[in-house]
């Protein structure tokens, strides 16, 4: 037989997580009573009235039929209504606005609308997977740019090579971070344009984690001046009301970019379940409340966890945005064998940073998705680790 996988399925690089999660299941068998604060999706549930929204549009045969490619009306506007209430940004529902099937899709999705094979992709690292893995699959070349802790985990734009610089079409950022979870600053978002303008670049902004902060509230990459020019960024409601499994989120920016996202969509997708896109103009365009009392019981598990850590001697990196937490291997240890440490002596899940690119390498990486007595239960047995 005929080799049956693609080179792009073989060449995909290791999975990392594979180590840990078969000494979780080692575990697991042994009846270890595991802490997982390994994965970034909420333990909270989706407040009532979407799931209201959602049964009372689900029961409207209306909506049972393929939605619109590019999301009803309705929910683009209600997305657009958003960006304007958060970030103050006026976007044309029509140009600059197309529904996704969770941010994942969208980013996964926006290299085959501008990357030629050999086309160069700025990926942070660490970063999100997805950007880098569908760089390759549309042809394109990843290029690395490390994320550094003396850096507030911002790229060095000025060290990107010339050659490399000259060769990009996407560069992407992801603040909120995934996994360091720094924030930028608007000084450095005008940094971004200006390259992007240098360069002929594009920019792909991850917000994923826009509401998930503790002190002020993130800007949109957008807010920008000159990056509706440049620019399209990713915004999702999966970790703002919970909603990881409902599939749903927007991308938004310059016209040519969205409208291009929108035709690989056409061609590949047939969009979003309308009765999903209606629980979603349920959530936001409804009370805010909601999220307001989920940043606070974050804010607690917070204290209780980074708190925790930090008072037992840990080097924890305390988030002022998102539910990661980034933890510094003991000396001489790696990412890997810290985390595999963890869960072995404590049951405590953690992932190694490392598995977000090689630039992780000195951290490991908890969320906040467990409740407040699990948390202090992880501190308690992380506290009796010998370091
Ligand atoms: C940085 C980042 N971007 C995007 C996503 C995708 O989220 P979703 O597809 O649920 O919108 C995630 C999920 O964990 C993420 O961490």
């Amino acid at each position: 037989m005929k080799t049956v996988l693609a080179d792009r399925i073989r060449d995909l690089p290791p999975y990392l997580f594979a180590k840990i999660d078969e000494l979780k299941n080692e575990q697991r068998k042994k009846g270890t009573d595991l802490i997982d604060l390994g994965i970034g999706d909420p333990d909270l549930p989706t407040p009532p009235h979407i799931v209201e929204a959602l049964a009372v549009a689900a029961r409207d045969p209306g909506t049972h039929r393929y939605p619109s490619y590019v999301g009803m009306a309705a929910f683009r506007a209600a997305a657009a209504a958003f960006m304007k209430k958060r970030f103050a940004l006026t976007l044309d529902p029509g140009k600059e606005v197309v529904c996704v099937i969770g941010s994942k899709e969208a980013i996964a999705h926006f290299p085959f609308a501008c990357v030629n094979p050999g086309d160069v992709v700025l990926c942070p690292d660490p970063g999100y997977p997805v950007y880098a893995t569908l760089t390759r699959f549309a042809g394109g070349e990843p290029y690395f740019v490390p994320l550094r802790r003396e850096a507030g985990f911002l790229p060095d734009l000025d060290a990107i090579p010339a050659d490399i610089a000259r060769r990009a079409k996407i560069l992407w950022i992801n603040y909120p971070n995934n996994p360091t979870a720094a924030l930028a600053t608007p000084d450095f978002y005008k940094k971004v344009v200006a390259f992007a303008q240098k360069h002929d670049v594009i920019v792909a902004s991850d917000l994923a984690y826009s509401e998930m902060y503790y002190e002020s509230p993130p800007p949109s990459f957008l807010e920008t001046p000159g990056a509706m020019d440049v620019g399209i960024e990713f915004h999702s409601l999966s970790k703002t009301y919970n909603m990881t499994g409902w599939r749903v989120g927007w991308a938004c920016g310059n016209a040519t970019l969205v409208g291009a996202l929108g035709q690989v969509k056409t061609n590949v997708d047939s969009g979003c379940f309308d009765a999903v896109q209606h629980a979603a103009i349920a959530a936001l365009s409804g009370d805010q409340a909601c999220v307001a009392a989920q940043r606070a019981i974050y804010k607690e598990r917070r204290e209780i966890l980074c708190g925790g850590l930090a008072a037992a001697g840990f080097d924890v990196l305390t988030p002022k945005a998102s539910f990661y937490t980034l933890i510094a291997n003991p000396k001489g240890t790696t990412s890997i064998d810290f985390a595999a440490r963890l869960l072995t002596e404590t049951g405590v899940v953690a992932t190694p940073a490392t598995g977000f690119g090689a630039a992780g390498e000195g951290f490991v990486r908890l969320t906040l998705c467990a409740d407040k007595a699990r948390l202090a239960e992880a501190v308690a047995r992380l506290r009796k680790l010998k370091l």
